[in-house]
């Protein structure tokens, strides 16, 4: 190879080289020049390695020439990462950057449905009376829901439940079940299931659902919430009753409340009672709400039929307790003045959302 050869390559190569180098756009495309140029099989490298086939006294020149274009490229490419390291924390800066100065995006979070706000309510209540919660199926039986609570088959009184059955499987047109499973009516069922599950002295809550064939208008539905209440021990009498009441009244609606009992009927309390609060919409002046009486019936209640105790396994001679039952749709209506029943149950959020912030 003549010297003028040599020299040429070592030129052309700088030129090259230089640029490739201005044209890489990131860190890995340089280190890659590097390798190419100034690895051990390099280009650069090899240049320098046949400087033994150029005459001896020719070989200091280009060796200066060689070693100076090495130098050059080293720095170059120092250079260039510099730049690229700089541009590239540049570029992540610049898209990653957070906008501390944007507004949050809003988080949408559920929220109680307007029953079960007031059905926490009376949980909190009694609970503050050393009250438990005891639950109980929507599907029940005949038995349960009727025989248990001293209401035998027949009897005129099944009128006041006017039940919905579950139909015998592949009957057409379907008849009632033979095993008696039907929706429960109202919630006093679970008193049966919490006598037998539980050891007197008993004093539980009971909330759930419950269904009536009722045709469905602004103040009726074939599906409503109740809850009960139980209490058993060898000493409860009907004062209990009445203070517990009072004071759940007072709880939910004010210390001012106004408060009273009258006469009812249920079989499967004796005596039976119907608890009365001033009206709540006119305050006890009258009103259409209240049919210018100045009270609203809440709940129904009463000390325990022995007939009932007995078939919750509780000896009657030993124990008595007292029951009441209210349902919680009303309550809610008269709550947030809701005008039509029905909303409580269509799922429309448009309503359902009036209700985001809790009570
Ligand atoms: N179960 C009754 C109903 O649905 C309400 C009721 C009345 C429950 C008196 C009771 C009670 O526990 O003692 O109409």
């Amino acid at each position: 190879m003549t010297t003028d050869d040599l020299t040429r390559q070592i030129r052309d190569l700088h030129a090259e080289a230089t640029g490739a180098l201005a044209a890489a756009t990131d860190a890995g495309a340089v280190e890659g020049l590097r390798h190419d140029l100034l690895g051990r099989s390099g280009r650069l490298t090899a240049i320098l390695r046949s400087l033994s086939t150029v005459p001896a006294r020719e070989r200091p020149a280009i060796g200066q020439l060689a070693n100076g274009v090495r130098g050059e490229l080293e720095e170059a490419i120092a250079q260039r990462l510099g730049e690229l390291g700089g541009r590239d924390l540049e570029a992540r800066l610049e898209a990653e950057r957070l906008d501390m100065t944007a507004p949050g995006r809003p988080v949408r979070v559920g929220h109680l449905h307007p029953l079960m706000t007031v059905e926490r309510d009376f949980r909190e209540i009694f609970h503050a009376f050393g009250f438990e919660v005891f639950e109980g199926p929507e599907i029940e039986t005949d038995e349960m829901n009727f025989e248990a609570l001293n209401i035998p088959p027949d009897h005129p009184s099944r009128d006041l439940w006017d039940t919905l059955f579950i139909a015998e499987p592949g009957s057409d047109p379907p008849v009632p079940a033979a095993d008696g499973t039907i929706l429960r009516t109202h919630t006093s069922p679970v008193q049966i299931r919490a006598m037998r599950a539980l050891e007197p002295p008993i004093r539980v809550i009971m909330p759930g659902r419950c269904f009536r064939y009722d045709a469905v208008d602004a103040s009726h539905s074939f599906e409503f919430f109740q809850v009960e209440g139980l209490v058993v021990d060898e000493t409860t009498s009907l004062a209990d009753l009445k203070g517990t009441l009072i004071e759940f009244a007072r709880a939910l609606y004010g210390r001012d409340t106004r408060t009273r009992f009258r006469p009812g009927y249920y079989p499967f309390t004796e005596p039976s009672v119907a608890f009365d609060v001033g009206c709540l919409v006119c305050g006890g002046s009258g009103c259409p709400a209240c049919r210018r009486t100045g009270w609203m019936t809440i709940l129904g209640a009463g000390m325990v039929h022995p007939h009932v105790l007995r078939a919750g396994g509780i000896d009657p001679d030993r124990y008595q307790g007292y029951a009441f039952g209210m349902g919680l749709d009303r309550i809610t209506m008269l709550r947030h003045e809701i005008p039509d029943l029905r909303l409580l149950m269509a799922a429309d959020l448009r309503f359902l959302d009036q209700f985001a912030g809790g009570r």
